[in-house]
């Protein structure tokens, strides 16, 4: 039980490869670009040594000692070969991850877990072409998973119970926070409260009520502040002198009332859109050079962050 493949080896895999390193797993990735699995060491190798450098490299392992324990693969057979557990990390695609997932499941041991890092696809249709479905499920991360910990591990149907055990026991052995969704619900928990803040943050700009700018801040400089150590249960309790029940009983009504306001599901692509795109691009231009600047800020605040979250 030491060896991990990582299928893909874009974005989120490189990534999950990194999480399982600092674990001090042997890590085995597999890509179907000729090449791609080769560079994405020649990546992490750089980002390794940059974490190490900055005192943010995760684990116990030096950046050397978990490089030693990284491989690439171009043969699928040869990554799979010793492997216990298999995150798949290709295109976002329903046919390309089924397609990948036969493949698999014609060269895996039978009790080798097979887990999608998928963000918006159930269970029951990734895993739909395989005669084994008891050791499949949804181990879905939060990008950058490295920095950000959360992963929702989701069942299919058939999941046995003890393939979510090993999974959330090995997600929390190497540092991440796994959740468990007891069923598969299309955008799992996570995109669907975030769906939910999108749609009214983008109704409330649409509607004239709020800026880009302002509705960002009501996220960043306000809930945001308390949701990055309690959610909006915890929230709530704390929030009426006698807990839940009593912050219900004062305000339950009042939200009540207010969810009756909500409008309909916004465009999002319309003419209404183009004022709210146009806006948020004077703020930040959409050109490579001020995104790119805007998401190492952004890795950096978060790195900041899950540093201060790991003291409490
Ligand atoms: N990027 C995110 O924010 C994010 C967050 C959570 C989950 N995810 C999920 O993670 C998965 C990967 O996303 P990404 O952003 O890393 O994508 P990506 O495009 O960066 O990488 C995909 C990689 O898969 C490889 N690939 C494609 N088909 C393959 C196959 N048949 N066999 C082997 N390798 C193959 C590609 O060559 C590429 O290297 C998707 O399912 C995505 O929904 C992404």
């Amino acid at each position: 039980m030491t060896t991990i493949t990582i299928i893909g080896s874009g974005l989120i895999g490189r990534s999950w490869a990194q999480v399982f390193l600092s674990g001090g797993y042997n890590v085995k990735i597999y890509d179907n670009q000729p090449g791609q699995a080769s560079s994405a060491i020649a990546e992490i190798k750089k980002q390794l040594k940059e974490l190490e450098e900055a005192g943010m490299l995760r684990g116990q392992l030096s950046s050397a000692q978990q490089l030693a324990l990284l491989s690439s693969h171009d043969d699928l057979a040869e990554a799979l070969e010793g492997a216990f557990f298999v995150q798949e990390c290709v295109f976002e695609n329903l046919e390309v991850k089924q397609s990948v997932f036969q493949e698999i499941e014609k060269l895996a041991g039978t009790d080798v877990i097979l887990s999608s890092s998928t963000s918006c696809l159930v269970p029951s249709a990734v895993f739909s072409g395989l005669q084994n479905r008891s050791r499949c499920l949804v181990s879905h991360p939060v990008n950058p998973p490295y920095y950000v910990k959360l992963v929702e591990l989701v069942p299919h149907p058939e999941t046995a119970a003890a393939v979510v055990e090993t999974t959330h026991q090995l997600m929390t052995k190497v540092g991440q926070v796994p959740v468990r969704l007891k069923r598969e619900i299309d955008g799992f928990a996570l995109n669907r409260v975030q769906m939910a803040i999108i749609a009214e943050s983008w109704r409330l700009v649409e509607d004239g009520v709020i800026s880009v700018k302002d509705i960002d801040l009501v996220m960043s400089e306000g809930l945001g502040m308390r949701y990055a150590f309690i959610g909006p249960m915890e929230t709530m309790h704390l929030n009426a002198p006698d807990g839940l029940e009593d912050y219900m009983k004062r305000y339950g009504e009042g939200i009540k009332r207010v969810l009756t306001s909500f409008g309909p599901i916004p465009d999002f692509v319309g003419d209404g859109s183009k004022e709210i795109v146009n806006e948020m691009c004077e703020l930040i231009p959409s050109d490579q050079q001020h995104l790119a600047a805007r998401r190492v800020r952004r890795d950096q605040l978060l790195m900041g962050l899950a540093k201060l979250k790991e003291d409490h």
